[in-house]
């Protein structure tokens, strides 16, 4: 008897020891993590102080003041969740409204991209101020989506630099017309600027057929997968356009050829650099229905061929994280003016025009992003 309550008495302390540590390594534990994002916090801060302090000693604005953010962790996220990001192209307010309404309703991030087209046909200041009203529009309409503010096809370090001091998250460098060399020093040079601002960079490998704003290219010339590990790890950039088939505008195929992207080369290089975000230029569909409804109120579009759905949405399963969709958008909004001017000669008020036609924008974006990118409810 007496053996046995010794017995019970060690093993109550035992125990009690045995808790005290336990709770001991969770107070531990619980300490450390407080620590770790204390720490992360004060990194945190510190960074934004010495972004703002540094762009305001070089009259720069800071994208972070404007609400949008760049591309890094979005594009992690895309990648590993197999999904792509729509990086939709816009020149005025309707396409602006259109894209951001599709992009909260269906709780999707969004890139929105400007050309230098588009910056010569709205005014740089005021696409910037535009963005930073999508911004407070999102908001408004009750979803704080995040919001990549993006330079399509920057062709030369001083453009890409202007759009970083004019509050861009991130910028696209295309030296894809370049000799490889040339196109890696190119490129770094904008990364090396871009990333001190914490803006993304866009680069590119291979060359799309059809047109890149000023320059036309008769056929495709495919990005080589020997080259892409070299060129990430050379330049430093955050991702890239590659050129497997597909192109610019609304005539990518001709009748009778084979409607196919080369998938097996973008396999390739996801192989050479396994995770690191790769972007799809040229991946409007030109849905047929749209070019029917074009051509039935007086259009004239003949053998308009896109990229068939299903293989941009194998491809944003994949590594493909960016898909770029201007054409289709076009084509909508087209067709919903073309059939009201038709169907009502008498209206003269442009609301009764560009009215449906965002509302048909916006359709056509939700479609995409919930059908073809699977970018609904990532944010
Ligand atoms: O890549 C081209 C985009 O569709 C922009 O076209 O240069 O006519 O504005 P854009
Ligand atoms: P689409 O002409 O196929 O819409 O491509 C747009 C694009 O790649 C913008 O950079
Ligand atoms: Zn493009």
């Amino acid at each position: 008897m007496h053996l046995w309550v010794e017995f019970s008495i060690n093993w109550l302390i035992i125990t009690n020891i045995q808790y005290l540590l336990q709770s001991n390594k969770l107070i531990i534990n619980l300490l450390s993590k407080i620590l770790k994002t204390s720490k992360q916090f004060i990194r945190k801060v510190y960074f934004c102080a010495q972004n703002r302090i540094h762009h305001k000693r070089n009259n720069m604005t800071n994208y972070t003041s404007l609400g949008l953010v760049n591309s890094k962790e979005l594009f992690a996220k895309a990648v590993k969740g197999g999904y792509a990001i729509p990086a939709f192209n816009f020149n005025n307010m309707e396409q602006l409204q259109a894209i951001i309404s599709a992009c909260v309703e269906t709780q999707s991030p969004v890139i929105l991209q400007v050309s230098s087209g588009a910056r010569k046909y709205a005014n740089q200041t005021l696409l910037r101020y535009m963005a930073q009203g999508a911004v407070e529009y999102a908001k408004e309409l009750g979803c704080n989506i995040p919001i990549i503010l993006h330079l399509d096809h920057g062709d030369s370090f001083e453009l890409c630099k202007s759009c970083i001091e004019f509050g861009f998250s991130s910028v696209m460098i295309d030296g894809s017309h370049l000799p490889y060399e040339e196109n890696v020093a190119l490129t770094k040079k904008v990364v090396d600027y871009a990333h001190q601002y914490n803006v993304s960079v866009e680069g590119e490998l291979g060359v799309l057929a059809g047109i890149e704003d000023d320059v036309a290219a008769e056929h495709h010339t495919y990005t080589e997968p020997e080259q892409v590990e070299d060129f990430v790890r050379k330049t430093g950039v955050d991702s890239l356009a590659i050129s497997i088939g597909t192109s610019h505008g609304a005539f990518k195929f001709k009748p009778g050829q084979k409607t196919e992207i080369r998938l097996d080369i973008l396999a390739e290089i996801e192989r050479r650099i396994p995770g690191f975000p790769i972007v799809l230029h040229g991946a409007s569909s030109v849905p047929q229905d749209i070019v029917d409804e074009i051509n039935r109120y007086g259009g004239s579009l003949k053998d308009s061929i896109g990229i068939p759905e299903e293989q941009l949405r194998a491809a944003a399963k994949s590594a493909v994280c960016k898909i770029n969709i201007d054409s289709d958008g076009r084509l909508a909004m087209t067709a919903a003016i073309r059939k009201i001017l038709v169907e009502k000669p008498e209206e003269f008020d442009p609301r009764k025009y560009l009215g449906p036609a965002r509302d048909k924008l916006k359709q056509l974006y939700k479609h995409k992003i919930e059908n073809v990118l699977g970018s609904h409810h990532r944010i």
